[in-house]
C-alpha cells in the first residue's frame, strides 16, 4: 500500500517550527510521508499560534482553504494543532465542523492513536497538558527548516504568567529537557552538516535539569553545548529580563561560537505598565542588565519585543516606551499592538481601553523610531568585517548571497566565489535600516 502523505503548515514561534518536526518524526515512524504539496496530500495539518487574535483569524482562513481540498476529495483529513487548538478545544469542532481531529501541543505522541481514530470516520480530540511531556527520545525531522540551521528546544511551558499572555494557557507548565537528550539531538544536526542551532523556549534563563543531584542550570547547559560543539554557531531565545544573569553573559564571552546577539523583550518602558504586566522587573532593572551586557560583551546585538496600548498605558507611559528604545538603542524589534486574550488576568481584571486608533498611532511611533534606531545601528558597522553564515540567494538578485552576521543582522553581498551555507568573511560598504550591503573580504 501506498504511504499517506502529510502536509504540515506552521504558525507562531520557533517552539511551533520545533514541534511540527517532532510531528513529522512521529507522523513518518506511523505510515506517513511528508508532502510540501497541499493538492497532494492525505492529511492537512496546521499547527496553530493563539499569541494575538490576528493570528486566530489566519489560521480560520486557511483552515476554510484546507477545506475546499477536503470537498474534491472526502479522504482527505484536517488536524489542527499546536495554542489555537489547545485554547479553543473542542469549540473548533462547531466552528470549523469539517475538522477531523484537535491535538494540543503535548499530544503529539498520540498522533497515530488519534488517526486511527480518525480513520474509522470519528472526529478525535486530545488537549490534555503533560506536565511531564517533553518529547524524550523524539529526534525531530528537520524537514522544513533549512539545511543549515536547527531550533533545539530546551524547555517547554511557561511558568510567568505575564497578565496578557495566553501562553502559559496553550503550552502549560514550565519544564525542562534532559541536557543528555539536547546533546544527542544537537550532535544528529551537526553530524547533518548544519552550521547553527538555536537553543529555544519562552524563559530558557529558568532552564533547569536535575539529575542524581546534579543540578544543570542554563549557563551551564550553554557552556557544555558551546564547549562540544565548537564548529557550530550557537543562538539562543528567548531571554527574561528577570531571570537573565551576568554568568550566561560570561559564557558568551568565553565561547567565540556563542552569537553576540541577545533577545531580551522589554515590552513597555514604564513602570506602571510593567507592573500591569506582572513582568516582575521596573525599567531601572531592565537598563542595568542592558548595561551588564554592553560591559562584558560591546559586540553584541540587542533586540527586544514591545506591546504598544497595553490596559491603562497613557502618553506618558508611550513617551517612556520611547524615552527606553533610545537609551538601549535596540538593534533589532518585533512591535505589537496589544491583543486582549480571553481567560488571560489581563483579559478577567483589567480593560481593554486604549482605543484602537490610538494603540495604532503609539505602535506606528515605536516603529518610527526603531526604523530610526536599525539604521543608526547599521550604520556604525560600516567598514568593519563580519563572519557571515551564507543563507541563501538575494531575492533581489542572483548574482548575490545573503546570510547573517553573528549579531543576527542581515549581509547581502556579491557571490563572487563563496558558498551556500560557508561561513564568509564580509566587509559591510552600505546600509539601510533593513538590511547591511557588503563584499568578501
Ligand atoms: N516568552 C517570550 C515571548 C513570547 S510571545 C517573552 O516573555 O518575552 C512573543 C511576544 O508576543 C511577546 O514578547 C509579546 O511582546 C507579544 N505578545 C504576547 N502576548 C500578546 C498579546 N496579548 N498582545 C500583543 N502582543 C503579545
Ligand atoms: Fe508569555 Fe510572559 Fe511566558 Fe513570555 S514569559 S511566554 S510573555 S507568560
Ligand atoms: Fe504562538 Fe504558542 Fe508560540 S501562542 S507564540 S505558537 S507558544
Amino acid at each position: 500500500m501506498p504511504k499517506k502523505k502529510v502536509y504540515i503548515e506552521t504558525y507562531g514561534c520557533q517552539m511551533n517550527v520545533a514541534d511540527s518536526e517532532v510531528m513529522a518524526t512521529i507522523l513518518t515512524e506511523n505510515g506517513y510521508v511528508l508532502s510540501n504539496q497541499i493538492d497532494d496530500a492525505d492529511l492537512l495539518l496546521i499547527n496553530t499560534c493563539a499569541i494575538r487574535d490576528h493570528a486566530e483569524q489566519r489560521v480560520l482562513g486557511r483552515l476554510d482553504l484546507f477545506n475546499s481540498y477536503k470537498k474534491k476529495n472526502k479522504q482527505i483529513k484536517i488536524g489542527i494543532t499546536g495554542c489555537m487548538a489547545e485554547r479553543l478545544k473542542d469549540s473548533l469542532f462547531e466552528k470549523k465542523p469539517f475538522i477531523d481531529f484537535i491535538a494540543g501541543p503535548d499530544a503529539y505522541r498520540n498522533l497515530p492513536d488519534i488517526l486511527n481514530t480518525v480513520e474509522t470516520r470519528q472526529r478525535e480530540i486530545d488537549t490534555l497538558l503533560r506536565k511531564e511531556e517533553t518529547y524524550e527520545g523524539i529526534i525531530p525531522t528537520r524537514y522544513n527548516s533549512n539545511r543549515f540551521s536547527a531550533f533545539i528546544s530546551i524547555t517547554r511551558g511557561c511558568d510567568n504568567m505575564c497578565a496578557y499572555c495566553i501562553v502559559p494557557f496553550t503550552r502549560g507548565r514550565e519544564r525542562s529537557r534532559n541536557p543528555k537528550d539536547i546533546l544527542n539531538e544537537i550532535e544528529t544536526v551537526a553530524n547533518d552538516n548544519f552550521k547553527e542551532v538555536t537553543l529555544i523556549g519562552q524563559n530558557v534563563d529558568k532552564y533547569r535539569f536535575e539529575n542524581n543531584g546534579t543540578i544543570t542550570g542554563f549557563p551551564q547547559l550553554l557552556d557544555m553545548v558551546a564547549e562540544k560543539f565548537p564548529h557550530l554557531r550557537i543562538r539562543f531565545s528567548t531571554s527574561y529580563p528577570q531571570d537573565f544573569t551576568e554568568e550566561v553573559v560570561l559564557v558568551m564571552k568565553k565561547h567565540k561560537n556563542i552569537c553576540r546577539y541577545i533577545h531580551l523583550p522589554v515590552q513597555s518602558g514604564s513602570n506602571k505598565i510593567l507592573d500591569l504586566m506582572k513582568r516582575g522587573y521596573t525599567r531601572e532593572w531592565y537598563l542595568d542588565r542592558i548595561a551588564m551586557i554592553r560591559k562584558h560583551l560591546p559586540d553584541c546585538a540587542i533586540s527586544t519585543d514591545i506591546i504598544s496600548g497595553f490596559c491603562d498605558e497613557t502618553e506618558t507611559d508611550h513617551q517612556d516606551t520611547l524615552d527606553l528604545m533610545r537609551q538601549v538603542r535596540y538593534d533589532y524589534a518585533f512591535m505589537f499592538k496589544y491583543s486582549e486574550r480571553p481567560g488571560t488576568f489581563a483579559a478577567k481584571h483589567l480593560k481593554d481601553n486604549v482605543p484602537d486608533n490610538v494603540k495604532s498611532r503609539r505602535l506606528n511611533e515605536i516603529i518610527e523610531l526603531q526604523k530610526q534606531l536599525s539604521l543608526e545601528s547599521n550604520k556604525c558597522d560600516v567598514g568593519k568585517s563580519f563572519k557571515v553564515l551564507i543563507e541563501g540567494i538575494s531575492k533581489k538578485s542572483d548574482a548575490y548571497f545573503f546570510g547573517r552576521t553573528s549579531q543576527n543582522k542581515i549581509v547581502v553581498f556579491p557571490k563572487e566565489n563563496a558558498h551556500l551555507y560557508d561561513i564568509a568573511e564580509v566587509v559591510v560598504t552600505d546600509y539601510t535600516s533593513a538590511t547591511l550591503l557588503g563584499k568578501l573580504v
